[in-house]
C-alpha cells in the first residue's frame, strides 16, 4: 500500500534496524515507528479490545491511538509518536492492555 522513493538500504543515508514481531525492519533515522512499519508493507499494529478487529495507523499526528503498540516492553504506545531507534523490540497488541502503573 505504502512505498517509499528509495529504500534506505539502497541510499547512503544511515539505517536504523529494529525488530517488529519476527520480523527485522529498517528504517531511516527520524522516522517514526508507524512510517517505517506502513513503508515496509506492515500495517496492523493492533487489535481491538472487542471484535479482535485489525487496526492500522491512521492519522499519523497522535489523534486516533490506532496505531498503539508494544515497544521494548511498554504497551500502550503510540507508533506514530516515537522515532525508531537501532535495536528497539516492537510487538503488535493484541487487543486490551494493563495501564503502565
Ligand atoms: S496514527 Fe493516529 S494516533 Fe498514531
Amino acid at each position: 500500500m505504502f512505498k517509499r522513493l528509495s529504500p534506505p538500504e539502497a541510499t547512503n543515508e544511515a539505517v536504523v534496524t529494529f525488530r517488529f514481531d519476527e520480523q527485522t525492519v529498517t528504517a531511516r533515522p527520524g522516522d517514526t515507528v508507524a512510517a517505517a512499519l506502513l513503508a515496509s508493507g506492515i500495517s496492523i499494529c493492533r487489535t481491538t479490545p472487542v471484535s479482535n478487529t485489525p487496526r492500522a495507523p491512521y492519522c499519523m499526528m497522535g489523534v486516533c491511538f490506532e496505531c498503539l503498540v508494544d515497544i521494548d516492553g511498554n504497551p500502550n504506545v503510540q507508533a506514530c509518536q516515537v522515532e525508531v531507534s537501532d535495536g528497539m523490540h516492537v510487538h503488535i497488541q493484541p487487543g486490551a492492555r494493563r495501564l503502565i502503573s
